[in-house]
This record gives C-alpha cells, structure tokens and sequence, in this order.
C-alpha cells in the first residue's frame, strides 16, 4: 500500500467560504484498525462553517482540513480490521478532513451503506444523524408525548423528528412555509418559527409539551420556558445551553451500530434524509454559502468530480 496523492478542501485563514481552498496532499496508507476510502460524497455541517468563520468556541489551529461527513467505497484496510474489505461501500464522519478524495478514517467510525441507499444520501447521514439519535435517546421519550423540535427540515431536526414519529410521538416542527407540506407528509405538524412563536405552540400542544429539541437557538428555548416545559426537558444543540439551565446533548462518538440501524431505516424508507443541494467538491465554496443561507430540508453535500478514477490523484510513488 502506498501513499495516495489527494485533494483536500483546506484554509490558512479564518473567514467566509471564499477562504476555502482546494490543495493537494498526500494520505498514508491505513494504519492498524483503518480503513482508507475512496470519496464519493460528503455531508456538510453549520458547525464547520462557525469554526471557519470564527463563530465557534472551537478554535482550531490552522490550516484546517474541512468536512467531517462522506461516504465512499473502502480502498484498503489496516492490521486488525475486522468485517471490512476493499470495494466496501461505506459513511462515516471523522473530525475533519473529509472532504478529500481519500478519506484515512478508523474503522470504529464507519458503517456499510445497504443496497439501494444512494452513498449521496449516506453521505450526510452519520453526523447529523449520531446527534438526532443521541439527543432524542438522552430524553427518553414514549409514545403518546408531544414533543417540539426546531429547525424540524434542517439536518438534524429533520432527521429526529422522524424518529421520534416512528416511536408514536407527536412532534410539533418548527420550518419555514415552504418546508410545511414536507413536514406533514413526514408526519409533523408545522408550526412557523418568528414571532408569535410561544402563542403558536401553546394552540398547536394545548394539553401540554413535554419536551423540546432545539437545533435553532434562543426563540424556541425562551418559548418552550415560558410555556413551563421543564428545563431538564429542553436539549438544545445550537447555542449555550447553560444560560438557559437546559441540557446540552449532541453527538457522542459515532457509533456503528446507530449508523447501521440509520442506514437500515433509510433503506426501507422509514427515514428520509433530502439532498437539499449537491455541489461538485470544486466548488465546495458555492456548498457552504448555500448551507450557510440557513434555509433548506435535510443535508447539502459535496460530491466527487472526478468522472472516472483515471481523473484522479492516484499513487505518489
Ligand atoms: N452539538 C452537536 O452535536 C451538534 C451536531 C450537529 C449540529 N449541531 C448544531 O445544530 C444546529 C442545526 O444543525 P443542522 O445541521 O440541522 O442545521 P441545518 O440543516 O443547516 O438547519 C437548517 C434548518 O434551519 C431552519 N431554520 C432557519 N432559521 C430558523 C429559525 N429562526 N428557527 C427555526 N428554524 C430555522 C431552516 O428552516 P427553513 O428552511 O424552513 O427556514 C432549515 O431547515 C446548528 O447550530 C449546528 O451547528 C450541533
């Protein structure tokens, strides 16, 4: 095995997404317990825009490797992998670096994509996906509660809230207009976020809300207080939980066995994760200003541009 020369989407600089850059790099063949996979398709994550721009209390030293996400068919394995083989076709998310055309992940990470789910899809599935599961597990939530999440189209809340369907929860989701009739074909009652929000959530859940997922920040928090939703009973994933005495749940370790029972609800259609945009990873800036808009249903991504391996970076020697 050798090394494998590899574009990589990188930044020197902190900014907005015309800091992004496409450089070449070199990726090491897997080490013990890796894989080394060809990239197909990778997810994008607010997070990763806040870190770059500043926004974050993450502050990673630069340059940054950008994505976490992706999705792609196993090109080699190290020592001890066990249960994965070249030619597998596999997602994951690792903390940065991902969006490159060989992806060096541990296979602690990653799962196989089942027949008939497209690896777009699988792309932006791990993250979003280990963080709507965890945070609605962190409640533990049973049928025949009424529950709100915002942000209820985006990445994450679009996934949660059609776990939360399938348990035989009602789920109150906050959108834009536009995403409305999605939300009901899914199973959620729409409800617009914006002012007023508190009045519209007491007549959507008048016997009573008993618990609240935020992806959005303070409005849906500050409405879910003043309408005596518990705090221990509020998780919110997009701003300080702690000014507010709400819990604070995000994604733990991607964990295998969430990613195959994600992947397995996808392939049987229980779960519907939307490709809001797909962008060629040359122009991953274009991705970003898109995500970065605020406004669209389920996952952006980035895909590979190369139209055959032939096009792509191979051995360095
Ligand atoms: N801690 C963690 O583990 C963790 C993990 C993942 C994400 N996050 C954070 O969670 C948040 C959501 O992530 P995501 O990937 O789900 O984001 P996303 O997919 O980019 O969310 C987009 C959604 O936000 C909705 N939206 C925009 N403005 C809104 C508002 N004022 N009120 C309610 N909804 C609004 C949009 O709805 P319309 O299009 O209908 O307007 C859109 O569907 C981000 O802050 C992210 O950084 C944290």
């Amino acid at each position: 095995m050798r090394p494998l020369a590899s574009r990589v989407v990188r930044y020197h600089e902190r900014g907005g997404p015309e800091v992004l850059r496409i450089e070449t790099v070199e990726v090491a063949p897997p080490g013990p317990g890796e894989v080394r996979v060809r990239f197909v398709a990778g997810g994008l994550n607010p997070v990763d825009a806040k870190i770059r721009s500043g926004r974050s209390r993450i502050v990673l030293p630069l340059p940054v490797d950008v994505g976490r996400e992706f999705a792609g068919i196993v090109e080699s394995v190290g020592h001890g992998v066990d249960g994965l083989a070249p030619g597998d076709a596999v997602f994951g998310s690792i903390p940065q670096g991902a969006f490159a055309d060989w992806v060096l992940a541990p296979a602690g990470v990653v799962a196989r994509v089942p027949e008939g789910v497209p690896l777009e899809v699988a792309a932006g599935l791990a993250l979003a996906g280990q963080t709507a599961w965890d945070a609605l597990a962190s409640q533990g939530i049973a049928a025949g509660e009424t529950i709100v999440v915002s942000a209820a189209a985006g990445g994450v809340g679009g996934i949660l809230s059609q776990l939360a369907v399938r348990r035989g929860v009602r789920v109150i989701g906050t959108a834009g207009r536009d995403n409305h009739d999605w939300l009901r074909a899914h199973g959620v009652e729409p409800v617009l976020y914006g002012d007023g929000l508190r009045a519209r959530l007491a007549a959507a859940g008048p016997d009573g809300i008993t618990a609240v997922f935020d992806q959005a920040g303070a409005e849906t928090i500050e409405a879910a207080l003043a309408l005596g939703v518990p705090p221990e009973r509020i998780n919110t994933i997009s701003t300080d939980a702690s000014a507010y005495g709400v819990r604070n749940v995000g994604r733990g370790a991607v964990h295998p066995p969430t990613l195959d029972a994600l992947a397995a609800l996808v392939a049987s259609g229980d779960l519907v994760v939307p490709i809001a945009a797909s962008f060629p990873l040359t122009e991953v800036r274009e991705a970003f200003a898109f995500l970065e808009a605020g406004h669209l249903r389920g996952k952006v991504v980035v895909t590979a541009d190369a139209t055959d391996d032939a096009e792509r970076p191979g051995p360095t020697r």
